[in-house]
């Protein structure tokens, strides 16, 4: 069945970090999707002639977009968002752990990983890269989920083997082993990615880095995800524990894992050798602004790392981060950036929501834009889904002007419908 979508279909031609957005972005008024897959893209008219039996959504006003890409999520905290009054470590031993261990069954993590994909899809996210638990359970349940929904996900077992409480422990060696299972099981299945998940330095001894690093030699098109320098705290307590490394980087590094597949949340206190290195080896980092504003990290370097040539991608960080929504997400990249001396534009504020992150996953040829051949992950957004949008939106002189008051306070209620290869999966009008 073919579908015609009318709207401001927004496409980038490029990168609105590195190009005017006049030269990055191109308006127009249909998209065409057959098969799951964008077909052509352009006047209504041509579409129409192009099929003629395509059934139209008419989204006239609305934004149309390619649908978010959230690039570092943790799926297993969905029910402890916004727990109160921790900083990193207290808020992992206090909240995140506990409600962890949770996940040996297999019928809560089949549980929350329902509730997680329907409260993002509603927010208008359409793929996310995300930790699971411990329990290889937590990753069967994730994935088998997403598959049913038809989503493009990636996803991969969080190993830990020291400084977690006991039932949340692996070992070098069952890490390396359940990993590698998980991998024959899901890499490449239908439109599900593997990504090797080591949790972060301080919950794994050298010997299980070094497994999971052979274990991504033996997969090198297996994403490598962890966290990097978020939290002062965290930084010295790596120190402590790996006194021969030159810096946080290099615990990973020293193992095997750091590469152009790596993806390393938060990135926030980095020395210079450590942003030479991620350069150098073409790793990605994921911005989660409303994670460090909320469990009070800092503030991410937008200017200093883009400008080095450095891959960025953006994330809610789900539950460190405060929000599901991408939008609340934009929002808190706006204000981080403006406190740090970096004033985003709302196509770059878009671009790192949805093609940005896609490229920090190695998907951008497949999802975050909307252009012929890419994956019919789509949304329409409302510009004016509240009152107080609305009277804003309603004094734009342009497209941008008309979209950022949604990106500064908009939400889930700013998202009219979603379409996932192709099929439409939420209406804002049906529920
Ligand atoms: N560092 C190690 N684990 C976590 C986590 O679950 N959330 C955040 N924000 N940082 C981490
Ligand atoms: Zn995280």
């Amino acid at each position: 069945m073919a579908t015609i979508i009318t709207g401001q279909v927004l496409s980038f031609v490029r990168s609105p970090i590195d190009a005017t957005p006049e030269d990055a972005t191109k308006i127009h008024e249909a998209l065409l999707i057959e098969d799951g897959i964008i077909a052509a893209i352009g006047p209504l008219a041509d579409l129409r002639a192009q099929a003629p039996d395509a059934q139209i959504a008419d989204h006239s006003g609305q934004l149309i977009l390619a649908g978010f890409v959230d690039a570092h999520v943790h799926y297993p905290q969905t029910a402890i968002i916004a727990s109160w009054g921790k900083r990193l470590i207290d808020w992992l031993n206090t909240y995140t752990f506990p409600e962890e261990m949770r996940f040996a069954d297999p019928a809560y993590a089949a549980q929350i990983a329902a509730r997680y994909l329907d409260l993002t899809t509603q927010a208008g996210t359409t793929t996310v890269c995300s930790y699971c638990t411990i329990h290889p359970e937590s990753v069967d349940a994730f994935f088998a989920e997403a598959q049913t929904r038809g989503q493009r996900v990636i996803a991969g077992k969080t190993c830990m083997d020291r400084n977690a409480p006991e039932g949340l422990r692996d070992t070098a060696q069952t890490a390396h082993d359940q990993s590698a299972a998980l991998i024959a099981r899901w890499q490449g299945v239908d439109r599900l990615g593997y990504a090797i998940t080591p949790r972060f330095s301080p919950t794994s001894t050298p010997e299980q880095l070094e497994a999971l690093g052979a274990l991504w030699s033996e997969h090198p098109d297996c994403l490598m995800q962890t966290h990097l320098s978020e939290q002062t705290d965290e930084i010295a307590w790596v120190k402590e524990l790996y006194p021969d490394a030159r810096d946080y980087l290099d615990t990973y590094e020293a193992h095997g894992l750091l590469g152009e597949n790596g993806l390393f949340g938060h990135a926030i206190h980095l020395e210079p050798r450590e942003i030479d290195r991620l350069h150098e080896t073409g790793a990605a980092v994921v911005h989660c602004p409303t994670s460090n504003t909320f469990i009070g990290s800092g503030l991410f370097d937008m200017g200093g790392l883009v400008a080095k040539g450095i891959r960025v991608g953006l994330a809610t960080d789900t539950g460190g981060g405060s929000s599901f929504s991408m939008l609340r997400t934009m929002a808190s990249a706006y204000e981080v950036g403006q406190l740090n001396g970096t004033v985003l534009h709302p196509s770059q504020l878009l671009w790192l929501a949805t093609a940005g992150s896609a490229q920090a996953l190695k998907l951008g040829g497949r999802i975050g834009n909307l252009a012929p051949g890419m994956e019919a992950d789509v949304i329409a957004i409302d510009l004016a889904s509240t009152p107080a949008i609305a009277q804003r939106s309603a004094r734009a002189d342009d497209l941008w002007e008309a979209v950022f008051p949604t990106i500064m306070m908009g939400d889930d209620r700013a998202i009219a419908q979603v379409w996932i290869a192709g099929q439409p999966v939420f209406d804002a009008k049906t529920g």
